[in-house]
């Protein structure tokens, strides 16, 4: 059996699994794919780190420009994560005529484009399907099984970080901060989680997903993102009297004079598929006209699900260097004509706090009024001096309902907007 060389760069959650797996694996995944996966070498920054597993001293460096550059290398894969220096090496192994493998959304996310062209220019492959949902098996499904499909929309929970702390103010009725300390005391969130619960680590996926899906390039500084850190439980709870659980969506979709691709945080009716995706579960939901709907669901991280898809890239690459045909680019990019959420339909659960008197009402329908936002449902809350109003708007113009919300804010009989979340349009 012919044997393909592996370069690993990092061995922390991901790259130390996936090491551990070809090690201790070699001879099931040789039997199943008919491939002698050899792991070469092991790049990390500290050798004397305690791991889960004890790698050979001889396979380790801490010089990963190493890695790429043997020649009993014959594919690298980047589990590094960030930006630099995993962009350099990137570049670097595709010059070389390698192909490369990688779980890094942040960088396919701000140089896929350009790190794509130049594999394509070298006649090699870069895969990516680790870098949205871990496990899940979506880059593929978008770039080949449904090449022919024209999507229209992408729905996706991927970030397991915000969805646990989502679940746990839902099921609990825990706050914001108290959903995110048992997120990290669990291990589900990084001590610093701003890019998680800022929509960042989201916004990476949403781009990626949006290119695959429309196959136009959309980088991650394209999306409009907004994160959950000021989601009140008392509108989690509201929401839920109303049929609504909010999730942090990454969506992308066809308007038909443009792609737009948002993260926000969106209240999904309870009947939706997405809906009932809980804890730290990631699912992807898409549309279009002849599939109609499809949902990936699964672990969207952990060293092990991930460390999965990786081996799946590298396989389908090994297979590519055996047969001596690299495949022609999975991904065609071009231009993104990208619509500003400004000019999206979008549709709001609004909370005001209310001076409780006869005729507030009145003023309020009428700022919504005049600038064409029409009333879905309306409930009242508790009365006494402060009334709660909580509003559901029908769809329209973004820029619309963001005036009508500045307007009701200065109206003199509303104390204050204490939350705006927008509904997703089903
Ligand atoms: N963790 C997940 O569940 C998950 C899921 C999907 C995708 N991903 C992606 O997979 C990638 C890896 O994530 P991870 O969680 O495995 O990260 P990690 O645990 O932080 O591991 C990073 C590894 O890279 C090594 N490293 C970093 N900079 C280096 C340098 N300059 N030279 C040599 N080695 C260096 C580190 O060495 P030391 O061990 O010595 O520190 C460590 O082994 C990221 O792009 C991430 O976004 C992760």
């Amino acid at each position: 059996m012919v044997s393909i060389g592996v370069g690993i760069l990092g061995g922390g959650t991901v790259g130390g699994a996936l090491a551990t797996r070809l090690l201790t694996e070699q001879d099931a995944i040789a039997a199943k794919s008919g491939l002698t996966l050899e792991l070469r070498h092991l790049a990390v920054r500290d050798p004397g780190k305690p791991r889960p597993y004890v790698f050979p001293p001889n396979l380790m460096t801490t010089v990963p420009e190493e890695v790429v550059d043997d020649p009993e290398v014959d594919l690298v894969v980047e589990l590094m994560g960030g930006l630099e220096p995993a962009a350099g090496l990137v570049m670097r192994a595709l010059q070389a005529g390698k192909p490369v493998v990688t779980a890094n959304k942040e960088l396919m996310a701000t140089t896929g484009a350009e790190l794509l062209e130049e594999a394509g220019r070298r006649g090699v492959s870069l895969l990516f399907e680790a870098a949205v949902g871990g496990a899940i098996p979506i880059i593929r499904p978008l770039s080949e099984s449904l090449a022919g499909e024209r999507i229209t929309e992408v729905l996706g929970i991927v970030n397991g970080t915000t969805n646990f702390i989502l679940t746990r103010m839902c099921q609990q009725a825990t706050t914001f901060r108290e959903a995110l300390a048992e997120a990290q005391s669990l291990g589900y969130a990084e001590t610093d989680p701003t890019a998680d619960v800022s929509g960042a680590d989201a916004a990476a996926k949403a781009a990626i997903l949006a290119s695959l899906a429309f196959g136009t390039w959309v980088g991650r500084d394209m999306v409009h993102t907004e994160g959950i850190e000021s989601l009140d439980v008392a509108d989690i709870g509201f929401a839920a009297d109303l049929g609504y659980v909010p999730k942090l969506l990454a969506i992308a979709s066809e308007t038909g004079t443009g792609i737009a691709v948002r993260v926000h945080p969106t209240l999904v009716p309870v009947g939706h598929p997405l809906a009932s995706v809980s804890g730290s579960q990631n699912a992807i939901y898409l549309r279009g006209p002849g599939v109609d709907e499809l949902l990936f669901a699964g672990p969207g991280a952990g060293g092990g699900p991930t460390a999965t898809a990786v081996l799946g890239d590298i396989i389908e690459v090994a297979r590519e260097l055996l047969a001596g045909a690299p495949a022609p680019p999975r991904v065609r990019l071009a231009p993104a004509g990208l619509r500003p959420v400004a000019e999206l339909e979008t549709s709001w659960y609004l909370r005001l706090e209310v001076v409780d008197r006869a005729g507030v009402l009145a003023r309020i329908a009428g700022a919504f009024g005049d600038l064409g936002v029409s009333i879905e449902s309306m409930v009242q809350i508790g009365r006494g001096e402060t009334a709660t109003l909580i509003f559901v708007t029908h769809p329209s113009p973004e820029s619309g309902s963001r005036r009508a919300i500045e307007a009701l804010s200065g109206l003199d009989v509303v104390r204050q907007v204490a939350a705006a979340i927008r509904v997703l349009i089903a």
